[in-house]
């Protein structure tokens, strides 16, 4: 997913969260927090169901995120980006384009990540909104044929508009199967005036599709070698998987609200619930304990402890 890069915000932890004198435990957590992004999951429906993706193991209810929970959720003095997607597909819920105009009100900046499958209709509601980013996410490169001439046209629209945003991107899910694939999606991107391809890791500790695998790590670096010649050749930038470290990048950048409400660190963890944001606000939910003792023992986790995502 794409949402983790955030904006840099120095200090911002430091001056938004001054700690009380009960919490100083959490000093060492926020002292290297300097990103704040929320992914918030506006619904848990899709018309896709593809077979690496963790919703097939969640086995929820169809549920969309109401246009007022969201206004709720979204904390403007908190956060500065908002991913709209989690485990379904965003163009789904009917009040998305109002989501993106009211982010963009309070001055946040927006991402969607959509597999791409009801683009052709949507096309002027999407560049009316004037979301920041879309990313369309790919994990198998010949479904991704199906949507090509809508991505094409959705580009040639912003264009033709002149409108510098939103920026679009690729977002690669990669495994084994799909790596050799890997260097001629970036030419494909860089051929359709697409800016960026993001590349993340396969995340299949839940064992989501027995079929596949991640890449060694001595394959990785080999590809990545390769990719970022291509990527400079081309001029178009590439995201790479940043190395793994405790908390991770995911926990010091992001927070993630489920279609219920429910505030957990990381879309991989959509059952660790920390807190509801329906309830109280997720800056509470950040400085509290419970949010503290779960940085504090994360390489522990029985999940966190194996991700290296
Ligand atoms: C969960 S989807 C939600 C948005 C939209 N439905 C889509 O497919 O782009 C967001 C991104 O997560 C990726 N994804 C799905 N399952 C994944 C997994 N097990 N590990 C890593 N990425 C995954 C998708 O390929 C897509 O790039
Ligand atoms: S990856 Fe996206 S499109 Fe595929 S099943 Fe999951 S939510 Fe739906």
């Amino acid at each position: 997913m794409s949402a983790y890069r955030g904006l840099p915000l120095t200090n911002f932890f430091k001056k938004e969260f001054p700690l009380t004198g009960s919490e100083k435990h959490l000093t060492h957590v926020f002292d290297s927090f300097r990103y704040r992004t929320l992914q918030v999951e506006i619904t848990t429906a899709c018309n896709l169901d593809c077979t690496i993706c963790l919703r097939r193991k969640l086995e929820r209810p169809n549920r969309s995120l109401s246009l007022s929970d969201f206004k709720r959720i979204l904390d403007p003095g908190l956060f500065r980006y908002v991913g709209l997607h989690g485990w379904g597909e965003p163009l789904l819920n009917r009040h998305i384009f109002e989501m993106i105009e009211h982010a963009r009100s309070k001055g946040v900046i927006t991402n969607l990540t959509t597999n791409g499958t009801l683009l052709a209709d949507r096309i002027d509601e999407i560049l009316d909104s004037g979301p920041d980013e879309i990313a369309f996410g790919i994990y198998d490169p010949d479904l991704l044929s199906n949507v090509l001439p809508d991505i094409e046209d959705f580009v040639g629209e912003r264009n033709k508009r002149s409108l510098k945003f939103p920026k679009v991107y690729f977002d690669i899910t990669l495994y084994q199967e799909n790596r050799d694939r890997v260097p001629d999606l970036i030419r494909l991107a860089s051929d359709m005036g697409i800016e960026a391809v993001i590349i993340h890791r396969l995340f299949n500790l839940y064992g989501v599709d027995s079929e596949v695998e991640c890449l060694s790590a001595e394959d990785e670096k080999d590809l990545f070698k390769e990719i970022k010649k291509v990527a400079r050749f081309l001029k178009i930038k590439l995201y790479l998987p940043e190395k793994h470290s405790y908390p991770c990048l995911i926990i010091k950048r992001s927070i993630f609200v489920t279609v219920d409400g429910k505030v957990t660190p990381c879309t991989y963890l959509p059952e660790e619930h920390l807190g509801d944001a329906l309830q109280e606000s997720v800056k509470g939910i950040l400085k509290s304990r419970r949010y503290g003792d779960f940085v504090r023992k994360m390489k522990r986790h029985p999940v966190c402890g194996k991700c290296r995502w």
